[in-house]
């Protein structure tokens, strides 16, 4: 921290002060000088015992501009009345061109209170020859004395905005053992010369300030949204679950939509809600992908590190694509599986198109497929952003983040979906939740999941649930006992009530303040 020759001086102040009297305060005695330097003076000293002090607190009572304007000028009342008594009689309606700097309606209504005018038709007239402004005086008074006794009357003037209060320290200072009328020299450093001319033995070293803030740095910081990914992905792998792969931002229909089960007259899928890809214009169709395949063994051997389950160290076998492909445009067209299916004609070129993809789910799409080859139960989550063509207001921007969470087992029920999503969210501070039936093409039954926020104390929306239909999953070639949950959330919505942002656009996009993606604390959500 710089030198600051500010601090010195009032360090001497305090020194010559003490010099001619026993005991100083700073409200008198230092009156003009900031709380900060005195306090720092304080310090330097009393770290050194030249003083001892002691610290009390006052709340002063400060005028606001309205009410320091009242106490120059008079009150809006006054100024009404003295502008009626000097013109006589006055036109309602022109009575706010004769007061100046004043709210003329409050003052209206407060001079008729105060029976100072009346009402004369459509004018106004004087009823008092002289008044009291006692507004003005009473702010006056409060200009001096910076108080006001009677609480009652406190909060009825800071209600009306004419007041605000502050707290301000003062201080009783003293000598201490080791006063002394200047502050001695004090060394910083040992030198090879102190030593070797014996002069450290009775050199006055500085002390240690140990509390010394340190200099701020510039350090790189993490975006609130990151924190918040963090505390989640601990969440899900506390709890056996594997992260899936989701760097791809652009994904084919097929994995969006179609192999979901959603159909193509969806209106999800128009141009409402989807940012379509216009250059290359379509997808190859489903196919063995290097950099997927590579993507998904990673995840894999991840998972068998961590739970090391000899099931799954069965090789993966390559996926036959053709056969899924048949299976999903027969479960949409004709119906198969036991399904009766959507039965329209079924087109190619719309399940190629390429699109943002508008939910995490198309991963978890095609990481259950590949689970197919190896039927076993799962824990699988990813988070991760998706984009909606959505009017981007304080709630919605067209790009946000998912939190996904997908559990394959045998014989799972519904009633175990509740008591995961009952267990989740506890990790994050939301008790008692509600589910409200809801629906997804591709659950069935599904939900949406509202909890009883215990920060907020309210209910809030917080994600969707379900179980997926057997029309997604017995085309991928799963056996028809393996039921699989599956749930998701947005990022923002926790973050934004973590961090206390109502706007989204605060939190991210071009608008963000980076001085709040600098400054803001670290997050821990809160456990239950
Ligand atoms: N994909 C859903 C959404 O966008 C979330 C969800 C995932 C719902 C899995 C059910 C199952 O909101």
């Amino acid at each position: 921290v710089p030198h600051r020759d500010g601090d010195r001086d009032v360090t001497q102040q305090i020194l010559d002060l003490l010099d001619q009297k026993p005991t100083l305060r700073s409200s008198e005695d230092l009156a003009d000088v900031s709380q900060v330097e005195i306090k720092a003076a304080l310090d330097r000293l009393a770290s050194r015992s030249m003083v001892t002090y002691e610290t009390a607190d006052s709340e002063l009572v400060v005028l606001t501009k309205e009410g320091q304007a009242i106490s120059d000028e008079g009150s809006h009342e006054f100024k009404v009345w003295e502008a009626v008594k000097q013109a006589g009689k006055v036109a309602i309606k022109e009575l706010p061109g004769l007061v100046k700097n004043a709210d003329v309606k409050v003052g209206q209504g407060n001079a008729f209170r105060n029976k100072w005018i009346k009402k004369d038709g459509d004018s106004l007239i004087p009823l008092a020859d002289e008044v009291q402004d006692t507004t003005r005086a009473e702010l006056q008074k409060i200009g001096e004395t910076k108080r006001v006794e009677a609480p009652k009357a406190l909060a009825d003037l800071k209600k009306r905005k004419l007041v605000t209060t502050t707290k301000v320290f003062s201080y009783t200072v003293q000598k201490g053992d080791k006063y002394a009328k200047v502050m001695p020299v004090e060394v910083t450093d040992l030198t090879a010369d102190m030593l070797a001319d014996g002069s450290w033995e009775s050199a006055n070293f500085k002390p240690y300030n140990f509390n010394a803030l340190g200099a701020p740095q510039n350090a790189g910081a993490l975006h609130p949204l990151n924190k918040v990914r963090a505390e989640f992905r601990n969440i899900f792998f506390n709890q056996g679950f594997v992260e899936m792969p989701t760097a791809r931002f652009v994904d084919s229909g097929f994995w969006n939509f179609d192999a979901l089960f959603v159909p193509q007259q969806h209106p999800a899928r128009d141009m409402q809600d989807t940012f379509f890809i216009s250059d290359p214009a379509a997808a190859d169709p489903p196919r063995d992908d290097p950099i997927a395949e590579q993507a998904m063994k990673e995840m894999e051997e991840g998972a068998r590190r961590l739970y090391s389950n000899p099931e799954a160290e069965k090789q993966i076998k390559p996926r036959d694509y053709e056969k899924y492909f048949q299976n999903i445009i027969d479960v949409h067209q004709d119906g198969a599986f036991g399904s009766i299916g959507y039965r329209y004609p079924w087109s190619k070129e719309e399940c190629l198109r390429l699109v943002l993809r508008t939910h995490t789910t198309a991963v978890s799409t095609w990481v259950l497929h590949r689970l197919a080859e190896d039927p076993r139960p799962a824990r699988y989550f990813s988070i991760d952003r998706v984009f909606r063509n959505e009017t981007v207001d304080a709630t919605h921007l067209a790009e946000f983040h998912q939190i996904e969470g997908v559990i394959a087992d045998f014989g799972l029920t519904l009633g175990g979906l509740q008591k995961f999503l009952e267990t989740f969210f506890a990790h994050i501070g939301i008790t008692n939740l509600r589910f409200k039936p809801a629906y997804n093409p591709y659950t069935e039954p599904s939900m949406e999941i509202f909890g009883y926020h215990t920060g907020l104390a309210k209910w809030v929306e917080i994600g969707n649930s379900g179980m997926f239909r057997p029309e997604m999953l017995l085309p991928m070639g799963l056996p028809a006992d393996l039921r699989v949950y599956g749930f998701g959330l947005s990022l923002e919505r926790p973050t934004m009530i973590k961090y206390g942002v109502s706007n989204i656009r605060d939190l991210l996009g071009h608008k963000v303040d980076l001085n709040f993606i600098e400054s803001n604390a670290a997050v821990r959500l809160d456990k239950n």
